[in-house]
């Protein structure tokens, strides 16, 4: 009896734990993005939108926009409805869906930061 309710208290103590991490989770919901951290990332943009510092891209090829320089809410806006499919052009929405909220912030506060 006495174990059993040890128990009990000590699942509960974890429970509050979880939820209490879960909160913080959502508290980042505005992710700040770090324009550093992108420059790990922008390898997998830099073949269509250009090489850094670049604007544009083999427009030969097709018209790629350009993203360099901006604004950051419109790149991760764009990021994440090519993530959720609400606009689409495969191989954007292919890339969107393999990054994390942090990386589309990341990547939005690098390109935004270019002139
Ligand atoms: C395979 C080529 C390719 C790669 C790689 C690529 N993009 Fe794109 N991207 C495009 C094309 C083409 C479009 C225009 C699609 C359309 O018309 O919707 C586009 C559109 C965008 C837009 C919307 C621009 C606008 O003016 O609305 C953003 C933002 C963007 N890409 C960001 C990125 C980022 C960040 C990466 C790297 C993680 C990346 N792209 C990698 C080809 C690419």
């Amino acid at each position: 009896m006495k174990l059993r309710s040890t128990l009990n208290r000590a699942c509960a103590v974890l429970a509050v734990g979880l939820s209490c991490a879960s909160a913080a989770q959502a508290e980042d919901a505005a992710i700040k993005g770090d324009p550093q951290a992108a420059r790990s990332k922008v390898s997998m943009c830099i073949g269509c939108h250009g090489i850094q510092g670049y604007k544009a891209s083999f427009p030969e090829v097709y018209h790629v926009p350009k993203i360099a320089g901006q604004n950051a809410e419109y790149i991760v806006t764009a990021l994440q409805d090519y993530a959720t499919g609400a606009r689409t052009f495969p191989s954007m929405e292919a890339i969107a869906q393999s990054l994390s909220p942090q990386d589309m912030a990341d990547l939005a506060a690098y390109y935004s930061s270019l002139k």
